[in-house]
């Protein structure tokens, strides 16, 4: 069984790659941009998404992952502009926003999405909580990873390999239901 991954990011590629690896599935990526509606829950930004890719490519097995860091500090700033904060201000811009802030807490949410040759849609969500450290660490994985540290462990997700990461973080929990749901 093959699925095609319509994403641009190489990260998340690699890890929902190895995930689905486990299951004997390919994952190819569908470099193909598709419209992200403006919305502050990402399953309507899936949903909207995968039924939008289901019409272009008919008959193709697609899934896609909606993402953010929510962080409690900030109202769950940068949340749904995750990524918009992260070009535009990245990892440092962050640090700088919660200079003198304690509470460091945030999450990490994914939803991830599969729409199959038949146009049946299906979600399911995963979050990992953890803390916004004080400075940037390590250089694995992407985007917001050298500042988040998972509850309850000492590495932040750009120190662990990505296995490591794959089996705690909110993209590795949501795949695997989702792998669960198609199997
Ligand atoms: P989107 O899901 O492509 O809209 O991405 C949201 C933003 O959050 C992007 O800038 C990603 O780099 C970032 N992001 C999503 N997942 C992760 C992750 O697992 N680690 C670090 N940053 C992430």
């Amino acid at each position: 069984m093959k699925i095609l991954f319509a994403t641009g990011n190489p990260g998340k590629l690699k890890e929902v790659k190895r995930r689905f690896e486990r299951e004997g599935i390919e994952v190819e990526q569908l470099d193909a941009p598709y419209p992200e509606i403006q919305s502050d829950s990402l399953r309507e930004v899936v949903e909207h998404g995968l039924k939008w890719l289901g019409q272009q490519h008919p008959g193709k097995a697609i899934m896609i992952d909606d993402s953010g860091l929510f962080i409690d500090a900030l109202n769950g700033f940068p949340g749904v502009f995750s990524a918009y904060a992260l070009k535009s201000m990245g990892c440092a811009g962050i640090l700088k926003l919660l200079d003198g802030v304690e509470n460091r807490g945030a999450i990490f949410q994914c939803c991830a999405g599969f729409v199959d040759s038949g146009g049946k849609i299906r979600t399911a969500s995963g979050v990992v909580e953890g803390e916004i450290i004080y400075e940037e660490r390590g250089s694995e994985g992407f985007g917001y990873d050298p500042i988040f540290k998972p509850t309850g462990h000492d590495l932040t997700f750009a120190e662990m390999p990505l296995d490591e990461k794959n089996k705690i973080s909110h993209r590795g929990k949501a795949f695997s239901q989702l792998a669960s749901m198609i199997k």
